[in-house]
């Protein structure tokens, strides 16, 4: 990643964090292939749009959102409460790997993207 722009500017500051956290949810809802971590959520998706912008807003390198509002994010705490396996991240990690590359981001914004997003979705797993 170039070193003089945050993450954040490279994604297209709040307007292109925002529309990536909404094409995630748009394919979350609208397809077969995440159905199961669909039904973990609640039946409207605005809440978690606004939470995972807030939280993407800090961990990019932008204002701190989440944490201004919330405190700190303990997200693998904040997830205990749904069942995540393999099946589950795998599905979220479906998602979000085609709302980054719907986003036209520099390469090496995307990759950074991914494989960090592969890592914690793969912390967040909490059963066998
Ligand atoms: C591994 C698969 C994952 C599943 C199945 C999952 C599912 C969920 C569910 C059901 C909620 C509660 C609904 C809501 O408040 O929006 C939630 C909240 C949240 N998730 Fe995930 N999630 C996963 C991975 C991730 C990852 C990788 C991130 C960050 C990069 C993340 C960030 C968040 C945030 C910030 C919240 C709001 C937490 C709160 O304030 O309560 N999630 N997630």
């Amino acid at each position: 990643m170039a070193e003089t722009q945050s993450l954040y500017e490279m994604l297209g500051g709040e307007t292109g964090v925002r529309a990536l956290v909404d094409r995630f949810y748009d394919l979350m809802d609208s397809s077969p292939e995440a159905k199961d971590i669909r039904a973990l959520h609640a039946a409207s998706l605005k809440g978690s749009r606004e939470k995972l912008f807030m939280f993407l807003s800090g961990w990019s390198g932008g204002p701190p959102l989440y944490i201004q509002k919330f405190g700190h994010p303990r997200l693998r705490m904040r997830h205990m409460p749904f069942a995540i396996g393999e099946r589950e991240r795998d599905q979220w990690l479906w998602c979000m790997e085609r709302a980054i590359a719907a986003g036209n981001f520099d390469p090496s914004a995307s990759e950074h993207l991914k494989a960090r997003f592969t890592e914690i979705a793969d912390f967040m797993r909490n059963q066998e």
